[in-house]
């Protein structure tokens, strides 16, 4: 049966390091704080650099690792929460930074499961023949959108910024993406969300709005921790059932790194030893949103901890609410 595998990643995260003693300065907080409510210790924070200029790094190093050139790619799959500009979306824009103009590019706006709805879109793409690579990139840039005063506090501390390129391709081999289950409910949309600018207002970009800080990322921190632990678990025992696969052959489970609670709680519900089995890399990065779990797959790779042949599954939750997850032999 023809499948989608995953060929290779790349990463690229802003070289400004934040750390959670330089949110101290910025906000009433404390690092114990965060540590203890997220794991997080520090994240990296862009200093004038776009949503495209860090997806271009990341897809750089995805080709050279796939042994492509950009003329290679039949097609480009762009998720982010942040682009360049509100209009045309980063799809578009990366044809010319990888200057292929023509290549066929579609945006996802997924939030954090921008990964699991990419991976979905370019299973379909290759299995039914229409493609035989894709480049699926995911490129976030949050410090921008958020508020570093201690009104915003329970937000500012948990994202940073980060680029992860994967490139898929076709393959008649026993491996790759073996089942996908992604959700969503919108019902939950105002828990996690940018506002602005928005079709609810008109004109929808004012001082007025901005001042209400609708240009900021919102979060009903308990609302997502509630939802997540459950969703969560669930959608990794659907995707395990359709693909046949039981829980014990898992070699090695890649969540979306929203929060170190989060993760632990998932663990604890699947009865998964946390740190053997389920991967968690926020204390360096923060939440990434969509690029989360290919950074993590890049460096699990990297520790030697996923290797040909392993059942891997990534899952994720988000902003939506949206929700995934992935059987993956890799
Ligand atoms: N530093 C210090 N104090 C803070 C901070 C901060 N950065 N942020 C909030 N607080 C304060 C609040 O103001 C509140 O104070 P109050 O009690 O005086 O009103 C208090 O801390 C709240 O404390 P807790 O009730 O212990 O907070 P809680 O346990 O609810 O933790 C948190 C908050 C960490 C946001 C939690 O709800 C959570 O983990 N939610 C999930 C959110 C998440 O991970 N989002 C990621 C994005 S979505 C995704 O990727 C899935």
């Amino acid at each position: 049966m023809r499948r989608a595998y995953i060929d290779a990643i790349g990463m690229y995260v802003p070289e400004n390091v934040v750390t959670n003693k330089d949110l101290e300065a910025m906000m009433d907080t404390s690092d114990e704080w965060i540590r203890e409510r997220s794991g997080i210790q520090e994240r990296h924070h862009v200093r004038g650099e776009s949503t495209t200029d860090l997806a271009l790094k990341a897809s750089e190093e995805a080709l050279a690792k796939a042994g492509m050139v950009a003329a290679d790619i039949e097609h480009i799959i762009f998720s982010t929460m942040a682009n360049d500009y509100f209009v045309p979306g980063g799809g578009p824009m990366m044809t010319r930074r990888l200057g292929i103009p023509g290549t066929p590019a579609v945006d996802i706006r997924m939030a954090c499961s921008g990964f699991l709805y990419g991976l979905s879109i370019a299973k379909a793409f290759i299995e039914s023949g229409a493609h035989d690579n894709v480049l699926l990139i995911t490129s976030e840039v949050q410090s921008v959108a958020l508020d570093f005063s201690t009104a915003g506090r329970d937000t500012a501390v948990l994202f940073g910024d980060g680029a992860a390129a994967t490139i898929l391709k076709a393959t008649d081999e026993d491996r790759g993406l073996i089942s996908i289950k992604t959700h969503s409910d919108g019902r939950y949309a105002e828990d996690l969300m940018l506002r602005t600018p928005s079709t609810l207002d008109n004109p929808f970009l004012t001082k007025e709005l901005l001042d209400k800080g609708y240009g900021r990322v919102v979060m009903n921190g308990r609302s997502v921790f509630k939802h997540a632990v459950t969703k969560f678990p669930a959608v990794i025992m659907e995707a395990l059932d359709a693909a046949g696969v039981d829980k014990k052959e898992i070699k090695l489970v890649v969540p979306h790194q929203a929060n170190l609670r989060i993760t632990e709680a998932v663990a604890n519900r699947l009865d998964l030893e946390l740190h053997k089995v389920v991967y968690s890399n926020i204390h360096k990065y923060g939440n990434t949103t969509s690029a989360s779990i290919p950074i993590a797959l890049y460096e699990a790779m990297q520790e030697g901890k996923i290797n040909r042949g392993d059942t891997i599954v990534v899952a994720s939750f988000g902003a939506g609410f949206t929700w995934g997850a992935s059987v993956i032999k890799w």
